[in-house]
């Protein structure tokens, strides 16, 4: 949440800052803002709104300077709106800062500058942490550096932050805990930012910035330390990634971009692993950790959000195909309920960004227990990767869209060929049904291509639903969590309320919801519930709801009972979600087209949730 740049460099820092921010949009948008250095003079510039509005708001102002920092914000501490808008200014003018994450100590910090005589112009955390740097700043005469330093160490909290000062031309100090930073490394300037998107067209070569460092970046100098103040050597990584991977390529928005690019992504997170020719899975992480999870007692699956359902199908299939017991559980209550976790216990955490803050504090408190942690990451080099002891990308590339999707069909890919192989090794499924879900799995980008060169229909049933209040999704088997992916997909980019649920369950309840002006989406597609989901569907019809079907091309029965349907290929119900989910998407997105909304930047999201 929250995207922060820096420039520090030869160049005019505006522009790239600017560039900078509109990548990182997706991270937040309701306010954004810059801080420039020229002539020991700072200016600060900032906007409530999107990054466009700010590049209007200072349109004939003064934006030189060969230094900056730029935030574009995800609200926590005060409303959007121009004060609340980082940068932050010190109390004396002389500092600026930017900062992503929470400090969630700083009301008694605050207490303690009130009594001192400060005074603040904005409701946010960051301002306090500002001016708490400045208060030790003054009192110690010290370094802004020292400065900072001690001022950590108080710190509770997450936080990435950017901090200027106009006694000091050149230098960028930024420090980092729990929220990403990277940093670019180009010839004579350096490029700060939440993740690598603003970097990619200047350099490759970035650092990832770890917990608890500091650094010190000036053009021809890149200085990390520990919060000890000790040296540490910056590992510089060449970014695997191309600038035509994050813009929108034709597109109108980035999440129509990336339902199509689903063929691609999902070969590219099988290439060089998924083998059906002789019969082998290559997955480094899960061939050198085999014996954790065949004799894993049980593996708990963390994640949120979409990651959660990849993470529900996965229970599904592991349980089927290897015979181990699985939970799935909500990072936000895992991290927090005290769970038993032992030494040796299988954790597999799943997320897009790799930065999810529910997930990452998760994974380091069961990481301390003893637990094995098994990441399936798509933000190479981000902290869950990282903290991982092993673990698998989906090669899903930069998702920049706010509602997942294909990052989505990624874990999905590398979930199935995970259970693949391990049941495989364990033999709790024979060569046989290994073989053919193999195949299956391999045609799916194919079978992916044929769904999306037919979305007219799709089309016409988002602009016929687009106005109703509420949605139902049902689905049973595989195809449950492809329900609760379809009604959040929904939510997120339409703001229509929807809620997903077994098909079954429905008549323990929600039935009561159903009348002719409620529609209700089945992911019925030929599996081995099929008879059971046509009688859920009978109980729908029979009580006037309108029934929307994901359906099997060539059922005659599904297709002749729905109001509306949406066909997918056939394949087997273990890979059916890969497919099954594609029209869901699409339909969310035609509905939020038809609706008139920003469905790259949904209200009150953001991309990466790095605060609790
Ligand atoms: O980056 P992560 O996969 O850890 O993110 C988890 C959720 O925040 C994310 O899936 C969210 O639910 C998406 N907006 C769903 O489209």
């Amino acid at each position: 949440m929250c995207g922060i740049v820096g420039y520090t460099g030869p160049r005019e820092a505006y522009p790239i800052i600017l560039k900078g921010l509109k990548r990182l949009e997706y991270r937040g948008y309701d306010s954004s803002g810059v801080a420039l250095l020229s002539n020991n003079k700072l200016k600060v510039y900032k906007k409530k709104g999107k990054v466009a509005e700010l590049e209007d708001s200072v349109i004939g102002l003064d934006l030189q300077g060969t230094i900056g920092i730029g935030h574009t914000r995800w609200a926590t501490h005060g409303e959007p709106s121009d004060r609340n808008a980082h940068p932050h200014q010190s109390q004396s003018g002389e500092l600026a800062m930017i900062h992503n994450g929470i400090i969630e100590n700083y009301t008694q910090i605050k207490k303690e500058l009130e009594s001192k005589g400060y005074h603040f112009k904005s409701d946010t955390d960051t301002e306090v942490l500002l001016n708490f740097i400045e208060d030790i700043k003054i009192n110690n005469n010290c370094a802004l550096e020292e400065a900072l330093r001690i001022a950590l160490k108080r710190v509770v909290g997450a936080y990435c932050i950017l901090l200027i000062s106009n006694d000091d031309p050149t230098t960028i100090i930024a420090a980092r805990k729990g929220s990403p930073l990277v940093i670019g490394i180009g010839k004579g300037e350096h490029f700060l930012a939440s993740d690598a998107s603003p970097i990619i067209e200047y350099t490759k070569e970035v650092v990832y910035v770890n917990d608890y460092e500091i650094a010190i970046v000036k053009p021809d100098e890149l200085i990390l330390k520990n919060l000890g103040n000790e040296k540490q050597t910056p590992f510089i990584t060449k970014l695997d990634m191309e600038l035509a991977a994050i813009e929108k390529g034709g597109y109108d928005h980035f999440m129509l971009k990336e339902i199509h690019e689903q063929p691609n992504s999902i070969f590219d997170c099988l290439r060089g692993r998924l083998l059906p020719q002789s019969g082998q899975i290559m997955m480094g992480g899960i061939e050198n950790n085999m014996d954790a999870f065949i004799h894993a007692n049980r593996i708990v699956i963390v994640a949120c959000g979409t990651s959660w359902h990849a993470g529900l199908i996965a229970e599904y299939l592991i349980e089927e195909l290897c015979r181990i017991p699985v939970e799935v559980e909500y990072a936000s209550e895992f991290r927090y309920r005290n769970p038993v976790i032992h030494k040796g216990d299988v954790i597999i955490a799943i997320s897009q960004s790799g930065e999810t803050a529910d997930t990452l504090v998760a994974l380091e408190s069961a990481k301390e227990k003893g637990a094995f942690i098994f990441g399936v990451v798509n933000a190479v080099g981000s902290s869950i990767a990282r903290l991982s002891n092993a673990g698998a990308y989906t090669h899903s590339g930069p998702e920049i869209g706010v509602a997942s999707t294909k990052a989505f069909t990624g874990q999905l890919a590398v979930l199935m060929m995970m259970a693949l192989k391990i049941g495989f090794a364990k033999k709790t499924i024979d060569e046989k049904r290994y073989l053919q879900l193999m195949r299956d799995l391999e045609s799916v980008p194919e079978k992916i291509k044929e769904i999306l060169a037919n979305t007219k229909e799709i089309e016409r049933i988002a602009e016929k639903y687009k106005d109703a209040s509420d949605f139902l999704f049902l689905g049973r088997g595989y195809n449950f969590p492809v329900a609760l992916e379809g009604a959040l997909k929904l939510k997120e980019i339409s703001y229509i309320h929807a809620e997903g649920y077994p098909a079954a369950e429905m008549k323990h309840g929600p039935i009561a919801l159903v009348d002719e002006k409620l529609p209700v989406v089945f992911v019925a597609t030929k599996d081995s519930y099929y008879q059971k989901i046509v009688s859920n569907v009978q109980e729908i019809k029979a009580r006037k709801g309108k029934v929307i079907a994901v359906a099997t091309i060539g059922d005659d029965i599904i297709p002749g009972m729905a109001d509306d349907v949406m066909l997918v290929p056939d394949i087997d119900e273990v890979i059916a979600p890969l497919l099954s989910v594609v029209p869901l998407q699409l339909l969310s997105y035609y509905v939020g087209l038809y609706k008139g909304l920003d469905v790259d930047k949904p209200r009150n999201l953001a991309k990466s949730v790095t605060v609790e």
